[in-house]
């Protein structure tokens, strides 16, 4: 929660325009594409005074999002992760994951806002592990950090696709949406939604 306290204050500092020139000095590689929706990853890895990667732990990407690319609801295990929007707007929608159950988790909705350039958005276990991605009025892009393996004793860092649309409402405006493929995320969850 603190990380994501000071890194949504660090973004408010940050000159898009100089973070993208900081960007362009460094090592850019295209991910392979997804057989699903999901936009074009390019993972960033900053070099040292002499051109060597430099050893950060975090991950940095770029997600270039055609029109109808969307990143489909899911939730995090073990990571926490930032997303600036560098360019275009985005749909953001957020979930608290309040717990898991068997084939499901049980969700609140917290944010459903429009990002625009200069924006932020974060998650972690304690605020917002779920989050929902849609490009409105064309193509866009986000700035991500990634801290993976928070807690080794947690073991693998896991993504999990959810269908909140789907699921079932309970008695405390809590929903519990079950977990689904990414597959199947994308072709259920496109950019009208
Ligand atoms: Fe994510």
């Amino acid at each position: 929660m603190k990380w994501m306290v000071e890194v949504e204050r660090l973004a408010a500092e940050v000159d898009v325009a100089e973070l993208m020139a900081e960007a362009g000095k460094a090592r850019i590689t295209s991910n392979a594409p997804l057989p699903t929706n999901d936009p074009n990853k390019r993972s960033i890895r900053f070099l040292d005074s002499s051109g060597e990667p430099r050893k950060l732990g975090f991950a940095a990407a770029l997600f270039d999002f055609s029109p109808t690319n969307v990143i489909t609801p899911h939730g995090h295990t073990n990571m926490v992760s930032s997303h600036l929007v560098v360019g275009g707007k985005f749909r953001v929608r957020n979930f608290d994951r309040l717990r898991d159950e068997d084939g499901a988790m049980i969700v609140r909705p917290t944010r459903d806002y429009l990002a625009e350039t200069g924006a932020i958005s974060t998650m972690s276990s304690a605020r917002d592990n779920v989050h929902w991605f849609v490009p409105q009025g064309g193509g866009a892009t986000t700035f991500d950090v990634i801290i993976s393996e928070i807690d080794k004793a947690q073991g693998d860092t896991r993504i999990t696709a959810i269908d909140p649309v789907g699921g079932q409402t309970l008695e405390d405006g809590s929903i519990r949406a079950p977990i689904m493929e990414f597959e199947e995320a994308s072709d259920k969850y496109v950019a009208t939604i």
